[in-house]
């Protein structure tokens, strides 16, 4: 399975995939190459330093459709079969999502649908839950929607701030995410409606 990544900033959820690939933690897959919009995203030198390939797309003042469309040619011609969405920081278009049925995988830093959207460890915060997390789903053409695939549980403490909070849930991330693209690469995971069924 070829894996295409992309990313906005940081990268840590990119290198946790790319490890695990190279490792065959996920078995039969590659990370063929990183996507960012943001030419100074610092996983861009992480995912070169592990020998994948990085480009850079940026948006440019182009429409969003043909930012996407920019971008999906370039995932076409490397014959990726999974897009993971690892801190990409926009919302894709529809011709987006379509070019890749169920084939597009996001991570999100809270149990959805539970605070959706930017802020979300800040969020669960100002909420006063008790637990929050993280969660892997398919992608469709509304913000952090679609099948859930795997979730990962955290406490949140009294004494928590959105920082301390994030790095507690970016440890799970980065499980989460790996265990997910695995059930993916297995074959073994159906979408049904409005969720996913693994049958292990
Ligand atoms: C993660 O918390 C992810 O859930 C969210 O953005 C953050 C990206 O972190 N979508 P990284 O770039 O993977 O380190």
């Amino acid at each position: 399975m070829k894996i295409g990544i992309l990313i906005s900033g940081r990268g840590s959820n990119m290198v946790a995939l790319v490890d695990a690939a190279k490792s065959d933690e996920i078995p039969d897959s590659e990370v063929v190459v990183v996507i960012s919009d943001n030419p100074d995203a610092a996983g861009l030198s992480k995912a070169r330093d592990r020998g994948v390939e990085a480009l850079v797309i940026e948006r440019k003042g182009r429409s969003r459709e043909d930012h996407d469309l920019e971008i999906v040619s370039a995932l076409r011609e490397r014959e990726v079969d999974l897009v993971c969405l690892a801190g990409y920081m926009r919302l894709l278009s529809p011709e987006f999502v379509n070019a890749f049925p169920a084939r597009i995988v996001n991570i999100h830093p809270s149990l959805l649908p539970s605070f959706p959207g930017l802020d979300a460890q800040q969020q669960a915060i100002d909420q006063g839950v008790k637990i929050s997390g993280c969660t892997v789903h398919v992608v469709d053409e509304f913000l952090d929607n679609g099948a859930i695939i795997v979730q990962q549980a955290v406490e949140v403490r009294d004494d928590d701030s959105a920082e301390t909070l994030a790095a507690r849930i970016l440890d799970r991330e980065h499980i989460a995410y790996v265990e997910a693209v695995k059930k993916i690469a297995s074959g073994r995971l159906r979408i049904e409606g409005s969720r996913t069924v693994f049958s292990g």
